[in-house]
Formats: C-alpha cells, structure tokens, sequence
C-alpha cells in the first residue's frame, strides 16, 4: 500500500533543476521506494551528478541509479530505441537499470514517424522528439500503447499492481517540463502536451490524500527553449548564457533568458500547493552581481543578494499558504 508520495514539480519553463533535487533527495531519504516519472518523454533532459560524474537522462527516472524501483508512470510516452540508449548509456556506467525501471503498460509509444513528423515543426519550437504526436494520438484514441510494443517487453508492468500489492511503498515523483509549459496553464501554443503540475502527478495512481511534500523547483531567473521571443535585448543575457551553460540539455539550442518573474511563480505554487519550495542557481546571479526581479512587468533592482532572497520570502509568505520552507541553493549537487 502507498503510504506518501512526494513530489517534485517545475514552477517555470523547465530547466529548473529538477534532476538534481530528485536525485538530492532520494540520496539523502533512504525510505523513498519508488521513483516515478508522471509526465513528458525524451523532450525531457534530467542533469545531475554521482560523485563527479555528470549525467543525464530523458526518460528515465533518477531511482535507477540508486537502486530503486523507478517507473516511467501512465501519464507518460515513450520512444523505445531512444529509451534503449539510455538503458545502455546507464549500464555502461555500471548502473542496474535491468532491475530498476519498469514501464507501465499504459505508457503510450512514440513512433518514428511522429519524430519525423515533429522535425517539421517551426512554430512551437520544440523538442523534435515526437513528443506531442504521441499525445495528440493517445486522445485521439489511435496511439500504440507499451504493452503492444514488443521492444519494451522486459520492462511491462501494472502499476496498480506494483504500488497496492506489494508491500509498503514510499513514492517520490519526478516530473518533467513546467508550469509555464503545462498545456493548461502555460502560454498556449507555446507548450508541451502534458500535464506538469500536481495534477499531472496525481493521474499516475496515486490519490491526493497520500500527497505528502510538494517540491516546487525555481531557478533565481528565467529561462525558456522555443519559437516565440522571450528574451529582452540586453547582453547580460548573453553573459549568463555563455558562461553558465543555458544551453538545452536535449537539444543543445540557447535558452532565452529573462530575470525572475514572481507573479508567475506565486500563481504556480498556488496551484501545486507547493510545501517547499528550492530556487537553484542563485550563485550565478551572485557571481554577476545583478539582483532584479519582475512583478506587473516591471524590472525591480535589488542592491544586494541578501535583499533579492528577503524580496522574494516576503512576497510568497505574504502570497502563499502552503508553504512551509523556502531555500536559495548555489550548488550543482545539493539543495
Ligand atoms: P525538462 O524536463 C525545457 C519545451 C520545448 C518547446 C515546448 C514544446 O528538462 O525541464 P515539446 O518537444 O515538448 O513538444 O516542446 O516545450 N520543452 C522543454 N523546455 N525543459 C524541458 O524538459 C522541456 N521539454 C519540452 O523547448 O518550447
Ligand atoms: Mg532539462
């Protein structure tokens, strides 16, 4: 039987940190005995490190190199030669990926042909994975399911079966993109085709009462990978781009950059419920030493780091009721 699920989610654009906080955690709580991917496929790109080895995954999720059941839950798709070079990329390092992922039979498949499909797209921008040709098949009741899809064979299960008959189970959720892209609440058509909230967790199985810890993930400023213009002209951005790596995980292409908007974030931990809240990177805003935060679209500069984190707490305590921590990290490896 379930007994909590915790669950990460993204408040911005994606990009967050996600990876890295879902891997913090399970590292620092041995009682989590699930990892489950709720949302997205291999549009996702998840970063962390192993002592001082850097990895990333798009499918699968963080558990696998711990040694947890991790599974990519209903809610997700899957491309399954994409999902096997991650499995060999994985086991090459020595991880037991065999053992850990299990896929629910409910996943939908991302078929060639909706990659080839989504390598056409300009307008969005997207990932090019076939992402949403794989949900747009899923609703429109044409999709090919996992179950049906004979490469995944070795890694088929029930999730039902797997979280209410089998012992004790303590979930940590996973999930992938962000508010700003959720296809509900991020700014439509500029979105993926999932569910990147709360409630995207919660369709995978698990009911809204064992919701223990909700894990809002920030970044200290904005960024954003896709067609539409987002970035203001000002070469800071560059600046940041360039020696901070805001180039995307999957794709490679530069992130567009904007400050820290907390209109935005409010609304995005009022409709998660988030409990803690974690904004990453605040050491690249010390290192260049500029402060700002947007609000109502204008630019607020603050003199000092110490007056952007005060800004920031002030206005989501006064904005927010769920939460119960708030934490600025500057460190690639921990929370
Ligand atoms: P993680 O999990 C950042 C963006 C794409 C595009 C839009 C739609 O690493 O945070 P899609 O391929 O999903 O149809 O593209 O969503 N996008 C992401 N941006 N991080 C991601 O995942 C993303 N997954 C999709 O750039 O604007
Ligand atoms: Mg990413």
């Amino acid at each position: 039987m379930i007994k909590f699920a915790d669950v990460i989610v993204d408040l911005q654009a994606g990009d967050t940190g996600k990876g890295k906080v879902a891997n913090f955690l399970v590292e620092s709580d041995p009682t989590y005995t699930h990892i489950i991917r709720y949302n997205g496929g291999g549009n996702a790109g998840h970063t962390f490190y192993k002592g001082d080895t850097k990895i990333v995954t798009h499918h699968i999720p963080v558990g696998v190199i711990h040694n947890k059941i991790s599974i990519i839950g209903p809610g997700c798709v899957v491309n399954p030669k994409k999902l096997l070079e991650e499995i060999h990329y994985l086991e090459e390092m020595g991880f037991d990926v065999k053992t850990n992922l299990k896929i629910d039979k409910r996943v939908h498949i991302i078929k060639d042909e909706y990659v080839l499909e989504d390598n056409t797209d300009t307008r969005i921008g997207t990932t090019k994975t076939g992402n949403g040709q794989a949900y747009r098949n899923k609703y429109d009741r044409t999709g090919l399911r996992s179950e049906d899809c004979s490469e995944l064979k070795d890694y088929i299960i029930d999730i039902y079966d797997e979280l209410y008959n089998k012992g004790d189970v303590q979930i940590l959720f996973e999930g992938a993109q962000g508010f700003e892209l959720d296809i509900d609440w991020g700014d439509y058509p500029y979105v993926t085709s999932s569910h990147c909230t709360i409630g995207g967790a919660i369709m995978n199985g698990v009911p809204p009462q064992k919701i223990r810890n909700i894990y809002g993930i920030a970044k200290a400023y904005r960024t954003y990978v896709g067609s539409k213009k987002f970035e203001p002209n000002d070469t800071i951005f560059d600046k940041i781009r360039n020696e901070f790596g805001e180039f995307g995980a999957t794709t490679g292409r530069p992130r567009q950059l904007n400050w820290l908007d907390i209109d935005s974030i409010i609304k995005s931990i009022n409709i998660n419920g988030v409990t803690h809240l974690i904004f990453n990177k605040l050491d690249v805003l010390r290192s260049i030493n500029e402060f700002n935060i947007i609000s109502q679209n204008e630019t607020i500069r603050l003199d000092s780091c110490e007056d952007f984190t005060n800004k920031i707490e002030e206005r989501i305590i006064k904005s927010c009721p769920s939460i119960q921590s708030i934490k600025f990290s500057e460190s690639p490896y921990e929370v």
